[in-house]
Order: C-alpha cells, then structure tokens, then sequence
C-alpha cells in the first residue's frame, strides 16, 4: 500500500478517484441547490441536516479527498516541472490545452473559493445564526438570497466558476486517462462529455448568483 501511494501511477489514479469522486458530490450539491427555484430549498436543507450521520460521512470523505487530491496536485506539478522536458509520464492521448497546461491555477482558483464559501454560507447555516422561515426551518434560501446581493459576490462566484470550468474540463479526461479508461476510440467521447459535465455544473451554479443579483428569486 505504501508503495502505491510512492508510486507515480498510484498518485495519478488517486488524484483520478478523488476528482471524481469530488465531481459526484457537486453534481449532488448542484441538484439539491437548484431546489431554490422552487422554493424548496429550506426543506431540501431540513432533511439534508437530519440525516446527521450521512452528513458527517460526507464532511469527511470530502475533506479527506481535497487533502489528498492537493497535496498530490502539488507534488506531481513540482516533479513535472522538475523532470521536463520529458513530461507528463501518463497523458499519451491528451492534448496540452489552456485547461490541462493550468490545472494547478485553476485548482488552487477553487481551493481558495471553497474556503470563501464555507465561511460565506455553511459557517452561518451550521453555527445555527441563520433565521427562521414562516414554518419554524432555518431560512438557509433568505440567507442565500441575502449573500449573493452584492455584486461583488456574483463577480468573486463567477471567477470562482470559471476555475472550475477549466479544472473540470481537464481534469475529467484526465482522470480517465490515468485510470486506463481512455482508449484511441474514447477519448474523444470523454474529451466531449468533460466539458459537457464542466459546463453545465459550471452554469447551474452560476445561474443561482445572477438569477438573485438580477432580483429574479427573492427571500
Ligand atoms: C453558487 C452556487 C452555490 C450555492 C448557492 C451553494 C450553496 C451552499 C449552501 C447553502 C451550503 C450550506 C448547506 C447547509 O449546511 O445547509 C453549501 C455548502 C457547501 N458547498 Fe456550496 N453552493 C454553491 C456552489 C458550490 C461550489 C461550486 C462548490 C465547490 C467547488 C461548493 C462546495 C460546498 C461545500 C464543500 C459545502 C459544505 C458541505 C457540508 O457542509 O457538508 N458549493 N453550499
């Protein structure tokens, strides 16, 4: 086990299984913030919150996976670089795009906007300062709503978003790469569903700060 995790092809498939897993969560977490366009975001955050164990598991996993999905990040760029110019020692079929020649600055774009949203919205909703809805909930829509007025904030999402658009796009195909997915013939279909996935996440997010800074939802 030691051995895997020294191992180049080890690191790249850890880096491929933790992205992916990753993506799956905010795939997850898109769906249930699009709840805000029908007024269910309150009650989608009430159940989301009773399931105290699930939740935890999650908070962890997640954790887990950004600390080793960053730590390798950084270790594989700084040996690329070191090893230049015989380069990347798993990515036969993948062009060098804007996207895959920027991963480690897209990444580090989306590390720093996680920790920006984890203190603009999950601090107040878990430290329970959020208020409460005509049924008694904690009012997590009004306090979206109320977080995404200022248009800086739509600015800071959007260039957030943006990263993420990149980071996704690459590192989808990227990761089925390293995992030995991603033959002469698939290539191409995951190069394309890549950037679909990427674009629509990308955009799904991004439509709930403009939708509220346009005033279109309100609290
Ligand atoms: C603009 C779109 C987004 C909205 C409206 C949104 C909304 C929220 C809200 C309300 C919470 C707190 C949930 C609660 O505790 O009840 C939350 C938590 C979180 N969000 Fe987002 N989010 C958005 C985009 C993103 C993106 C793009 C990422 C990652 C790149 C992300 C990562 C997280 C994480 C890691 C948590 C903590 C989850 C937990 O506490 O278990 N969010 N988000």
């Amino acid at each position: 086990m030691r051995s895997f995790f020294k191992n180049l092809v080890g690191q790249k498939i850890l880096m491929a299984v933790s992205g992916l897993f990753m993506t799956l969560f905010l795939t997850a977490h898109l769906l249930g913030n699009m709840t805000i366009y029908t007024g269910g975001l309150n009650a989608y955050a009430e159940q989301l919150h009773a399931l105290v164990p699930l939740v935890w598991i999650s908070r962890i996993s997640m954790l887990t996976l950004l600390l080793l999905h960053i730590y390798f990040a950084i270790k594989l760029t700084l040996e690329n670089r070191d090893a230049k110019p015989v380069g990347y020692a798993v990515s036969k079929n993948i062009r060098s795009t804007f996207a895959s020649r920027n991963m480690i600055w897209s990444g580090l774009a989306v590390a720093i906007f996680i920790i920006y949203h984890l203190l603009h919205l999950t601090v107040p909703a878990a430290s329970g300062s959020v208020s409460l809805d005509s049924m008694g909930r904690p009012d997590i829509s009004g306090m979206v709503v109320e977080g995404f007025q200022g248009g800086l904030v739509a600015v800071i999402y959007l260039v957030s978003l943006l990263g993420l658009l990149l980071h996704i796009i690459h590192g989808i195909q990227s990761s089925f790469q390293s995992l030995g997915l991603s033959g002469e013939d698939a290539a191409p279909v995951i190069h394309r569903a890549g950037i679909i996935v990427a674009l629509v996440l990308s955009a799904g997010f991004l439509s709930i700060p403009l939708i509220i800074f346009v005033g279109i939802v309100k609290g």
